[in-house]
């Protein structure tokens, strides 16, 4: 099963009553592992958290702290890319050459490295 495949079984159990913009994401780790996340979306809109956020902190939560891969699909007319907040969460646990594969259901694939998604990013060495 591929990782773009684990972001595609888990989205439909994405919580989206207010966008109906149901998000799988997926990670695999250095260590082999893959945690899953979607959408959880809120009364409160603001509340709400991305696909990628949920697979973080599943990923976190079980003990891993390297991403080696990320996988992200939408039902979109292009791949959907992770929002900024997103990309600045997966460089704290991803390198640069971290590949993203951005997908939607129509079966289009886009894949880029995390230095192509945030260039520059703001990085614990940064403080020194
Ligand atoms: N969303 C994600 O979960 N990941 C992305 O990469 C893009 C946007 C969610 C947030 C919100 O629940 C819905 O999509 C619409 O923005």
């Amino acid at each position: 099963m591929s990782l773009l495949d684990h972001a595609r079984a888990v989205r439909p159990r994405a919580w989206a009553p207010y966008s109906g913009f149901a998000v799988g994401a997926a990670i695999r780790t250095a260590s082999g592992q893959v945690y899953t996340g979607v959408n959880v979306e809120n009364a409160a809109y603001p509340e709400g958290t991305c696909a990628e956020a949920g697979a973080i902190a599943a990923m976190v939560a079980g003990g891993d702290t390297a991403i080696a891969e990320v996988a992200v699909i939408a039902d979109a007319p292009e791949p959907v890319p992770p929002c900024g907040g997103c990309r600045q969460k997966l460089a704290e646990f991803a390198g640069p050459e971290v590949r993203v594969t951005m997908a939607n259901l129509q079966g289009v694939e886009r894949v880029m490295t995390l230095a192509e998604l945030l260039p520059g990013a703001f990085r614990k060495s940064h403080m020194g």
